[in-house]
Parts: C-alpha cells; structure tokens; sequence
C-alpha cells in the first residue's frame, strides 16, 4: 500500500464506496495531473492558436468531451508561454471542462456561476455564449474574485457581471431569472489531492458535513434563480457521497419539480452516483450523477450532476 499519509477519517471514507479502487487512487494522488489546457476562441480562432503552438513544438492531443481541450503531451510549462499571457489559451484540469460541457451554454442565454473564481468556467461558458447573452459570476471571496476578474479581462470576456455576495441570498433578486446555472460548490477537495496534500491529511467527516450544508443551500439557492425548464449543473471535485449524493438526494426531496437527467460525454469514464452509503438510500434517480476518479484520466476526480427544473411547485 502507499506511502501517502492520509487522515484516519479518509480511510475509512475510501473503503466505504464500493466503486472506488483504492489503491489505484492512491496511487493516482502521489503523480501531477495531466497538463491540460483550452483553446479560447474567444480571442483567435482554433487553428491559428494550434499553429502557433506547434510553432513552440508543444505537442497536443484532442480531449473527446471538451470542444475546445487539449492534453499537452510534451514536459513543457505552458503557463510561461506568450499564449497563456495573451488569453489566447487557459489551462484548465481536463475532467474540470466537463460540468461546463454537460451545461452546454448557447449564445443569447443567460447563465449564473454561483461560485465562480477563479474563472476556469465562467471563461469556458462564455466562450459558448460566442459574445451573446450574459453569464453572472458570483463568488463570496473578494481575493478569489481578482483572480476572475484579471481572468475574465485576459480572454476577451465582454458580457460578464461579477458579483460579490454569498451565493445563498442570489435568490432575493434573481428568483426565476437564468436560463442555466453552474454551482461549483466548494468542497473538500478529494478529487485533486496531487495538487494539495493537505486535502488528505486534514479530511474528515466533521468538515464534509458540515460543508454540505452549505452546499446544499448553495444548490437550493442555484435552483431557485433558475426559469422553468432551465438546467442547472451541480459540480464538486470531492469524492465523499456527503458532498454528493446526499446534497442532490436533499435538493430532490426539497424541490418536488427538480428532476435529474442522464450525463453523457465521449470518451469520460463515466461511475453512476451511489443509491446508498452508510445505511443511508438515496433517491434512485441518484444513478444519472457522475462520478469521475481521479486514476480513470490522470486527471481530476469529480461529481456531476445535471438537473432540471420543471413547473414551478
Ligand atoms: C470549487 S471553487 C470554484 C471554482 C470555479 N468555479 C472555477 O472553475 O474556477 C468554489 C468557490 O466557492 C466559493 N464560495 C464559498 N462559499 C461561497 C458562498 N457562500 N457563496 C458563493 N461562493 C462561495 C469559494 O470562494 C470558491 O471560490
């Protein structure tokens, strides 16, 4: 077994979800994500960007389910390139382009990013949005909000209003407003402990827990702005079912007219959300979430849920 030193609590979380492999994702903890990044049209078109890149020999590989992501295949430092400064590129985890992906923005809509820095997807939708419609990109943390802020302003974004406010009270104003919104909750962050070992230390069932209470009135509070027949993504990039399922399995037998739908994206191993966990059950529609670990791409781990929102209740 690793040699990577975990706290008691995560232990015992990962031997309690049966569909993880545990070694492997301990392995997977101990190695760098993949180096991934996203071509931004939003400032020169895909082909022109490419070019220049080969241009530096920065190889390049097509990620099946983000229109415009690329693994960087070669050992080089991409954030050091002209390309990443301009905004002509934005390096962004490959598995973190999916909720996005699952969201699919379209030119005209209006979307909220309740918890938007530092901006990977606020740029990403509005790289969908092509320039029309408006994307709202809120977040509670005013250090946070100047790195989306400078990111927003280095790709070109044009139709962007950020907000500072706790996500929970969007609803007093916005009630019914958006045509799609995106909650990245904060979380505990299992899904990306090779980028912060502390992550796995100091995890515990007292902070998962009481991180998903603020998760799930972020996700009430998501839903509630959202227009009959609006879609609303939930997103972490944690593992724990607390953070999770339990979240989605509240916001289902809070909001009688949110539904959940299948998630389908090519190439992304795809893990169907738990129906139980600790002597709890879920709500069988629980299995239409995803679950991506982190060992299945070299990449982030995440869960993706699609919902929603029929006649108002
Ligand atoms: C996972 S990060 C978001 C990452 C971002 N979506 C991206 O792709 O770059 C979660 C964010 O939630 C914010 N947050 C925490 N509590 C919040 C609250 N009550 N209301 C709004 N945002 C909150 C944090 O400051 C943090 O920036």
């Amino acid at each position: 077994m690793s040699t990577i030193n975990i706290s008691e609590d995560l232990r015992n979380l990962l031997y309690s979800i049966p569909d993880i492999d545990v070694k492997s994702l301990l392995e997977s903890y101990q190695k760098p994500i993949r180096q991934s990044i996203r071509i931004n049209t939003l400032k020169a078109r895909e082909e022109y960007v490419l070019s220049m890149l080969r241009e530096r020999s920065i190889e390049l590989k097509k990620i099946p389910w983000a229109r415009y992501g690329y693994w960087v295949v070669n050992d080089v430092n991409v954030s050091n390139t002209l390309e990443h400064m301009l905004g002509l590129i934005y390096i962004q985890g490959a598995v973190s382009m999916a909720p996005v992906e699952v969201l699919s923005p379209k030119p005209g809509e209006l979307v909220l990013d309740l918890c938007a820095a530092p901006g990977s997807k606020t740029t990403q939708i509005a790289q969908a949005l092509q320039g029309e419609g408006v994307i709202v990109a809120n977040d509670v943390n005013i250090k946070r909000i100047r790195a989306l802020s400078s990111n927003v302003q280095r790709c070109g974004v044009i139709n962007c209003i950020i907000t500072q406010v706790d996500g929970r009270k969007f609803p007093l104003w916005a009630k019914g407003f958006f045509d799609k919104v995106l909650v990245d909750a904060p979380c505990t962050s299992l899904g990306i402990v090779s980028k912060d070992w502390s992550a796995a230390k100091k995890w515990s069932f007292r902070t998962s827990e009481r991180l998903s209470k603020l998760q799930l009135s972020l996700a009430i509070s998501g839903f509630e702005c959202l227009k009959v027949g609006g879609i609303m993504i939930y997103a972490t990039c944690t593992l724990s079912p607390q953070e999770n399922e339990w979240v989605i399995d509240r916001l289902l037998a809070n909001k009688p007219n949110a539904r959940l739908e299948n998630i389908r994206l090519e190439g992304l191993k795809i893990n169907k959300g738990l129906l139980e966990w600790q002597h709890n059950k879920y709500n069988p529609e629980l299995e239409r979430c995803v679950r991506v670990y982190p060992y299945e791409h070299e990449a982030e781990g995440f869960f993706i849920a699609k919902i929603v929102k029929e006649g108002d209740s």
